[in-house]
């Protein structure tokens, strides 16, 4: 690893919810998680990203958070989040905590207090509080939608006033979640303070929730149009990436002058990979997530105009690229991968699994040999397909519940993990599983495919330490493509490393570059020089 640490750091998201239970109530928790530190450090990754933990009412799984400052009681206690930060530490491992600066939970005690002292409050103004339109204020204050369905806005219930002068409150996601109004100095001085309450306690960084979202444009300007956004979007919006959230980010980035080695990673869905550059500008934040890799088809042509427009974007300001395939918002890759290109990232088949899991496993050793920052997203190193099939009464993705759903299948990649071959929920806790969990988990299990050659898990912990092992891999800002590679197959070069992949399902004849490090599908002979690389498979060579 570089010096700074994050450049080229693997970073293993973990959704607390559903990693490991240790006090058997069906819903995974920080001590859980602490206990498995080992199996992270022995897995190969530098960093744990972990989804928020605060106190919530878990109207989103937690991105609804009713106090910043305090851990929630289902996932434990902040000694245990001073000891999980001790613990990874000892490993050698950096945390990542979640922040969820764009909206806070109904429940807050300001949004309470909002509520409770009526349109005169002076709390009204940390959050968007305005009349309807129409002759009774009975339509919302303008037509924007709310990402999760249905219309951004809420009419207050009780307003002292009465109903016909009763508010609204701004929204992007579920009612349960009021935007905060950034235009407010004591929301600004609030989150500085939070940044530094978790930087003292000893946190390596902070992952920002809907970092392009928290300055809306002035006066609120109606769209015109429905079909506005689906999560993960990408159109310009009058919510989004506005120019004064950079403003925020300059001022966050003084406060780790005083923290080195912490870092910043935006979640910031924007129009193009260029403007995701703007948030990682040098006095700015670290990373920006590289969605647009995320949604890119298996398709040779495509995944490189992708690859060369990342690390374009970014190498005049500085930053690393990153890349992702799977997260808890979108279909697992080994079943996004499993069904035809376009499918989109919620998706409801489970499409042909084992083609999936092969290119998934193929589009892996691709990614972790870009030069920058990959994320892992917890049971993609065992191969989980998304639980395409839950029964909707299971379901809790708020999104699935509100008007069209239109993204509503979270709860798919959200499944627990499964740590052993059998036993209660699969060895993640002793309790079952807040979502059940398929009868093929057992078999999927970290216990059942330990030390055995070729399963996905050695397949990761392999590619993980030949990682840290092979300096052109993960370093630097660019890549070698070789232009002799035949049709379907991406070529790569860089500090005596090479990558080969074959997105086409027939083998392709290649004069082998060198010794195989690695292959994504069984071993790859190599006879005169000439190797058959097979059908969706990445192979890693030493020149
Ligand atoms: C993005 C998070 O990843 C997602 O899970 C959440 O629902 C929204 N932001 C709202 O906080």
């Amino acid at each position: 690893m570089s010096t700074e640490w994050w450049r080229d750091a693997v970073i293993y998201q973990v959704y607390p919810r559903s990693f490991a239970d240790s006090d058997g109530d069906g819903t995974g928790d920080l001590p859980g998680i602490r206990s498995r530190l080992p199996y992270l450090r022995d897995l190969g990754v530098d960093a744990v990203w972990l989804s928020p933990f605060y106190a919530s009412p878990q109207a989103d799984g937690g991105y609804d958070v009713s106090d910043y400052r305090a851990v929630d009681p289902r996932y434990g206690t902040l000694d245990d989040a001073r000891a999980l930060i001790t613990s990874a530490h000892e490993l050698g491992l950096k945390i990542i905590a979640d922040i969820v600066p764009n909206h806070s939970s109904d429940q807050h005690v300001w949004f309470q207090q909002a509520l409770a002292e009526g349109p005169d409050s002076p709390m009204r103004s940390r959050y968007h509080f305005l009349p309807g339109r129409g002759e009774n204020g009975e339509e919302p204050p303008n037509d924007w939608d709310s990402i999760f369905g249905g219309p951004a806005w809420t009419r207050v219930p009780d307003d002292p006033e009465g109903r016909e002068n009763a508010q609204w409150y701004l929204h992007l996601f579920a009612p349960e979640q009021p935007d905060f109004n950034w235009n407010s100095p004591e929301v600004h001085a609030e989150f500085l303070d939070i940044l530094r309450f978790w930087l003292d306690l000893g946190i390596d960084g902070f992952r920002i929730d809907v970092a392009h979202g928290l300055v809306k444009a002035e006066g609120l300007p109606s769209i015109g149009h429905a079909e506005q956004l689906h999560l993960l979007g990408n159109d310009v919006m009058p919510f989004f990436d506005q120019d004064g959230v950079h403003e925020i980010y300059r001022t966050w980035r003084r406060v780790l002058a005083d923290y080195p080695d912490r870092i910043f990673v935006a979640e910031a869905w924007t129009p193009t990979v260029a403007r995701s550059a703007n948030y990682v500008r040098p006095d700015e934040l670290h990373q920006a997530f590289n969605f647009e890799y995320l949604d890119t088809a298996w398709d040779a042509s495509a995944l490189r105009k992708v690859i060369d427009s990342s690390l374009d974007a970014m190498r005049p300001v500085g930053a690393p690229a990153t890349w992702v395939l799977s997260n808890h918002d979108v279909t697992r890759h080994a079943t996004r991968f499993a069904n035809p290109p376009g499918s989109g990232t919620q998706i409801r088949t489970p499409g042909d699994r084992e083609l999936g899991l092969r290119r998934a496993r193929a589009a892996t050793l691709l990614m972790l040999a870009l030069p920058g920052s990959a994320y892992v997203y917890q049971g993609e190193e065992l191969g989980l397909p998304d639980v395409t099939d839950l029964p909707d009464e299971v379901r809790q993705d708020p999104s699935f519940h509100r008007a069209s759903g239109q993204d509503g299948f979270r709860d798919g990649c959200r499944v627990p993990l499964p740590w052993t071959r059998s036993g209660s929920s699969y060895g993640f806790g002793d309790g079952g599983s807040w979502l059940p969990q398929p009868s093929s988990w057992g078999e999927l299990s970290v216990e059942a495919q330990t030390g055995i050659s070729g399963s996905t898990l050695e397949l990761y912990r392999s590619a993980l330490n030949i990682r840290r092992e092979v300096p052109g891999l993960g370093a630097g800002d660019a890549v070698t493509w070789h232009d002799e590679a035949p049709a379907g197959v991406l070529w790569f070069e860089r500090d005596g490393f090479a990558c080969t992949v074959n997105t086409t399902k027939e083998p392709v004849r290649i004069a082998a570059p060198g010794r195989v490090l690695l292959s994504s599908s069984g071993t790859l002979p190599v006879t005169d020089g000439s190797a058959d690389l097979p059908g969706d498979t990445t192979v890693w060579w030493e020149l």
